[in-house]
């Protein structure tokens, strides 16, 4: 298995070495890597400012990333149908640079990358020969205006990443048209801290929307109406306090909101309403209390991450009762956090998953880690207290338990003094018995 994997990469790079510079109607360009069996180019960060006239026609992936590419000149891919992947992140693009013929002759074209760029302006004139192309990648430009309609040539197109930016002027609902799309990561600035009236009002397809780090304060409860088939919303760093209540009410599919780093102060009704919801991350926010009650509806829930709260000191006995279903748990970087009831965990018997690294805990019931599914556990980075009440956890970490606990290293004493910095499963057991005569 291992020879097989590694036999292929041993004769690219002979056959990169055999194909450099080789003369000829398909010559490799200057610069460039290009291989015998396999129709790749690479012309990555060479410092190159222009794009080779004189590619190979049977190139399949094309990159030109990482150089000081300014434009495409008119039909220079006129040839090239057979590219399914073209390369040019971090460039020096700009929609001064594109014509409606620069991308003439890829009709072939599923990928397009042009993150890291200068464009400003997304015009319709600039995608017009691309109707085969599924991703688009305009992240890392400094976007402030999408013409109408502007992928309206994109018949096929499943992904699109796109960083807006532009406080004043929203980007028009027309602009996302696309009823293909299955993917949309969006960030940026846009006017009025909100999304735009109907903006996604025609992604019938869409699975994933992503709407990261816009300043978002409000939404309005149209926003994702049509959109049957949404399996996963994240509104990540954004400033929501609120959603609208029936926000999801026709999301019968949404199995994932994500909703870290925001303002809510508690778990928003309209999550609660999603009863067949299966994800949440609901990391960063500030909460001043989570009781039972916040997770009330979601019996579903199978992952849950309640990480950096700053109102989370306690887990009670009863803190999941109403999530019983739960696999995955993050608690990771609750800095206040330093009790963990010994029975909570009896509530959640499928877990597979624990984290708690980076809180405020002292001590753990040996219950805790009991569950017959748990398999992976992070802990390190607490003030563990090393006396009678971890001893079982020493010999836990050295033992050959099928749970798999991570940077063990992490895990270090702070209590008592003597021993204090000292890694957990290195304190000798007799350590304990001083520590407090009744171990
Ligand atoms: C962590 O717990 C200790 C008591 O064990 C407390 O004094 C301290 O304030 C807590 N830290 C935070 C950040 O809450």
């Amino acid at each position: 298995m291992r020879l097989g994997t590694r036999l292929p990469t041993v004769l690219l790079l002979v056959s990169a070495v055999l194909c450099q510079d080789k003369a000829g109607p398909h010559r490799c360009p200057p610069r460039c890597l290009c291989y015998k069996f396999l129709p790749h180019v690479s012309c990555r960060r060479k410092n190159i400012r222009e794009i080779s006239p004189h590619l190979p026609q049977s190139t399949k992936q094309l990159d030109y990333s990482n150089n000081n590419i300014k434009s495409v000149p008119d039909f220079i891919f006129s040839k090239m149908d057979r590219l399914e992947e073209l390369n040019l992140n971090k460039n020096m693009l700009t929609e001064g640079g594109i014509t409606q013929f620069s991308f003439l002759g890829l009709y072939n074209l599923g990928k397009l990358y042009l993150a890291n760029n200068d464009f400003g302006v997304i015009s319709r004139s600039m995608f017009q020969h691309l109707s085969r192309l599924k991703y688009l990648d305009l992240a890392g430009n400094r976007i402030y205006s999408v013409e109408l309609d502007a992928f309206y040539y994109l018949r096929n197109l499943q992904s699109l990443v796109m960083k807006y930016d532009n406080p004043r002027a929203p980007l028009p609902s027309s602009a996302l048209h696309i009823t293909t799309l299955r993917l949309l990561r969006l960030y940026g600035r846009m006017p009025q801290k909100t999304v735009p009236r109907g903006l996604f009002a025609y992604l019938y397809n869409v699975e994933y929307i992503e709407l990261f780090d816009m300043s978002i304060r409000r939404v309005d409860r149209d926003l994702i109406y049509g959109s049957q088939k949404l399996w996963g919303i994240s509104m990540d760093m954004n400033k929501l306090r609120d959603l609208p209540e029936d926000l999801f009410r026709y999301n019968k599919n949404l199995k994932s909101i994500s909703l870290s780093f925001n303002r809510f102060r508690d778990i928003p009704m309209a999550v609660k309403r999603v009863t067949w919801l299966e994800n949440l991350y609901f990391n960063g926010n500030p909460v001043r209390m989570l009781t039972p009650q916040s997770f009330e509806g979601l019996g579903e829930l199978k992952l849950l991450h309640i990480g950096a709260i700053p109102g989370l000191v306690t887990i009670s006995r009863t803190f999941f009762l109403n999530v019983p279903n739960l696999e995955f748990l993050s608690l990771s970087g609750n800095r206040r956090l330093s009790k963990i009831h010994q029975d909570a965990m009896l509530y959640v018997p499928k877990l597979k998953m624990l984290s708690m690294d980076r809180c405020n805990l002292t001590s753990l019931d040996k219950s805790t880690l009991s569950g017959g599914y748990l398999r992976v556990v992070s802990m390190e980075n607490n003030p563990w207290s090393c006396d009678c009440g971890l001893k079982w956890l020493t010999e836990f970490l050295t033992g050959e338990e099928k749970v798999r606990v991570t940077s063990k290293e992490d895990i270090t004493c702070s209590k008592p003094k003597r021993l204090a910095g000292m890694k957990l499963e290195q304190v000798p057991p007799n350590e304990f018995i001083v520590a407090e005569s009744r171990c």
